[in-house]
């Protein structure tokens, strides 16, 4: 298969790149190398069009012959200040819309789009009396007092954590959640419009080799290991209890190749979203244990109690669908990937 990949320099695309050709794939690499997500100067990838996702249009020549068009390009991370919000409408909803109208254009029918765990705000949550519950966002004064859990808003008892599956209301809580909302729902639009079919991947924490240094963007892996180079303890924000779900980017590779083949076989209109998840969900203090116990001599992590305003308590979420509909399961677990990681090469 012909498989246009946007964002191809990037931590997420080269691994994907790799995977796709792997397994016999002919693959157009596309990318802007956006200061965000790339060190300057910029030495331009082998291969690499240096194109703008925005501007496809002027570049739709590249789409002839394409099969599949796997977008991974975009503005990612949680934003600097409001003043961000420009840049991720920009990059990700106006070039998800300009290039899924340059590939109908171009005759290009079959679309895989990295979408992210933010969509859905808060994760999960269950009260033990009233089921089922969607927690607002957390409040200042909590935090402030360390009551970091969420509470019932029906009787304010402790909410439980469970995996979240893609059927949960959308909420989106930042600039870049927001945008990655909206390129779900500009794959699912276009697919009915042009009878065509897309699927978007819900990525969840994802870590590995060449992931970006610490930057006002980047995870919270590379953060912690940003500071263990520097000689730094991994300071670990509200009590650590947070969950999250760690998946490697060679697992994320993997789960691209699987949706790019299965798209070709979806019905006409159809817009399928899946979690990209390990299904094993780590505390962040125990990813921050886990990345320094590999690297002895680290300093071991602090639990600052700090926390910041715009973070969600709990997101883990379900593995099921992609596993029973895209044949992926995620091969590495956090304990072997994270151990791996407190050595893996990172990007400038
Ligand atoms: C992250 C990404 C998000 C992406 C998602 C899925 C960022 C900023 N967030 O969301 O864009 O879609 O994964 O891949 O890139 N923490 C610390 N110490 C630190 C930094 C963070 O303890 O130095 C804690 C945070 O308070 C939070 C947890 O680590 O509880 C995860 O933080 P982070 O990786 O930044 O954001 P996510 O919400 O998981």
């Amino acid at each position: 298969m012909k498989v246009l990949l946007t964002g191809a320099a990037g931590f997420i695309g080269t691994a994907t790149a790799t995977a796709l050709r792997g397994v016999g794939h002919e693959v157009v690499p596309v990318d802007a190398l956006v200061p965000q997500a790339h060190a300057r100067p910029v030495t331009e990838p082998e291969g690499v069009h240096v194109l703008d996702v925005r501007q496809a249009r002027d570049w739709s020549g590249l789409l002839s012959g394409v099969d599949v068009v796997c977008h991974l390009a975009a503005m990612v991370g949680a934003g600097v200040t409001v003043c961000d919000l420009p840049l991720y409408a920009a990059h990700n909803d106006l070039g998800t819309a300009a290039l899924l109208a340059a590939m109908s254009e171009s005759g290009v029918s079959r679309f895989v789009q990295a979408s992210s765990m933010v969509v859905y705000g808060e994760g999960r949550y269950r009260c033990p009396a009233h089921g089922d519950q969607s927690p607002a966002p957390r409040r200042v004064e909590h935090l402030d007092a360390g009551l970091f859990d969420n509470g019932c808003p029906l009787c304010g008892r402790l909410l439980g954590w469970e995996a979240v599956t893609e059927d949960a209301v959308l909420d989106p809580r930042s600039s870049y959640a927001s945008s990655k909302v909206a390129q779900e729902h500009y794959a699912a639009a276009w697919a009915r419009q042009a009878g065509a079919s897309a699927i978007s991947l819900r990525y969840h924490n994802v870590y590995g080799p060449g992931m970006p240094r610490d930057t006002p963007y980047s995870g919270v892996a590379a953060i912690f290991r940003s500071a263990m180079e520097a000689g730094r303890a991994p300071l670990v924000f509200e009590d650590g209890l947070q969950m999250r779900d760690f998946v490697h980017v060679e697992d994320v590779a993997r789960a691209n190749v699987a949706a790019v083949e299965a798209v070709l076989g979806r019905h006409r209109g159809s817009h399928t979203a899946y979690n990209v998840c390990s299904g094993q969900p780590v505390t962040i203090l125990d990813v921050a244990r886990m990345v320094t116990a590999a690297a002895p001599g680290s300093p071991l992590p602090v639990v600052s109690g700090d926390y910041r305003l715009g973070d969600v308590r709990h997101v883990v979420a379900s593995p099921a669908r992609a596993s029973a509909e895209l044949g992926f399961t995620a091969r590495i677990s956090p304990e072997i990937g994270l151990a791996r990681f407190a050595r893996d090469p990172l990007r400038a």
